[in-house]
């Protein structure tokens, strides 16, 4: 019998976390449980940093807060934990045997690990060392493998498609090529859909690589058909035919310690060679962190919900080592073995990285067909 729990956030903040933590607290909260929360993701599982959730007013009224109530940290990697000395020197160090004693000291029965591949690589290295995790998938680019669906992805879509509708009637108006910058790093899934629900004429995703004379011939066909604007929309990660991304190197990280790599800069550069090649005027416009911020969609809270109660569910039958999922549309666990895939070894190539399990658009995907059925141009 599980009697104490914690959850700990960790990652780039999705709208949801909160509805996540609640709906595992209130389980909890229903079936006995204490529950806790630890403050600022894996960094205060290190730090043996938290506090009691049930009963505290910081944890009510939050199914509609954006951001986490506890905080979350990226880049916190406790296998390869960067430790700054009073000297100012740096070193990395694997810390997990400290947060292993952390957990067992506390005395909780089960961490719940709310995070993308990264985080989840670091549970599923946790669990090989004897602690009871459960892994809830976040990130806005929707890339977790072995799920259909993680929270925050729904709001981020949902956001990316508003921004579409209000550049559209700049583009009319202007005459303009109007290209939207969003997130997506590896998987293309924020961009293609949202260029399906904001109507975009062209959409770049990393799954396929671009030619930009492509994008071009296909808004020179909407002008033939007195269609004087456009609508692009590309994901941050997108490549072109030749194999050119636009990315910058990531202030201060230690390449094994987490994304070295920062993406952005794609926008801009489609919407110069587009202006170049069409004669139409163009501009861009980067969504960035508006996608992860504010208050999660209806679909968000209800998904968390599920995810959290199911995430309480799973650790009362003490089934650990596993992720919650939504396949088939049904919401599932899975071995968070099955989600690490390729990348095995412990500590070493963190998620986040192509060498990670992402899940990727599929060349056959209905979306990729529903875009090509209805003349929406992905650059191929
Ligand atoms: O993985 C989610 C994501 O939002 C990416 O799309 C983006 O490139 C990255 O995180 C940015 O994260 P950070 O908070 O480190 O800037």
């Amino acid at each position: 019998m599980i009697k104490k729990v914690a959850i700990l956030a960790n990652g780039g903040d999705v709208s949801g976390f909160n509805a996540v933590i609640r709906a595992i607290m209130k389980t909890a909260m229903t079936n006995g449980i204490e529950c806790y929360g630890y403050i600022d993701g894996y960094r205060g599982l290190v730090e043996n940093n938290y506090i009691r959730l049930d009963g505290n007013p910081l944890a009510s009224g939050i199914i509609a807060k954006g951001g986490s109530i506890i905080g979350s940290s990226t880049n916190a990697i406790v296998f390869h934990y960067k430790v700054e000395h009073e000297d100012g020197s740096v070193t990395y160090e694997d810390l997990s045997d400290q947060c292993v004693r952390n957990v067992k000291e506390a005395g909780f029965d089960c961490i719940f690990t709310l995070g993308g591949d990264s985080t989840q690589k670091s549970a599923r290295d946790l669990f090989l060392k004897g602690i009871n995790v459960i892994g809830v998938p976040k990130t806005v680019d929707n890339d977790v493998a072995c799920t259909e669906i993680t929270f925050g992805y729904n709001t981020a879509v949902s956001v990316a498609t508003e921004a579409i509708d209000r550049l559209h009637t700049t583009a009319e108006t202007h005459h303009r090529i109007m290209v939207l910058e969003v997130m997506g790093r590896f998987a293309g899934w924020i961009a293609l859909e949202s260029a399906i629900s904001g109507g975009a004429d062209v959409a770049l995703i990393p799954e396929i690589p671009y030619d930009i004379n492509k994008a071009a011939e296909a808004i020179k066909k909407r002008i033939a058909r007195n269609k004087k604007f456009s609508l692009v929309v590309v994901s941050e990660g997108a490549i072109s035919k030749d194999g050119e991304n636009e990315t910058y190197a990531a202030e201060g990280v230690d390449a094994k310690a987490g994304i070295s790599v920062k993406f952005g800069g794609i926008g801009p550069k489609v919407a110069k060679q587009l202006q170049d090649l069409t004669g139409l005027e163009a501009r861009c416009t980067v969504l960035g962190y508006m996608q992860r911020g504010g208050t999660p969609t209806a679909y968000d809270r209800v998904l968390s919900t599920k995810y959290g109660a199911k995430a309480m569910e799973l650790a009362m039958e003490e089934k650990f080592g596993v992720l919650t999922v939504i396949q088939n549309g049904k919401l599932s666990s899975v071995p968070l073995e099955e989600v690490i895939g390729n990348n095995k070894e412990i500590g070493a190539v963190q998620g986040g990285t192509v060498d990670s399990n992402v899940r990727l658009v599929t060349l056959d995907h209905e979306l990729v067909r529903t875009a090509r059925d209805i003349g929406i141009c992905l650059g191929d």
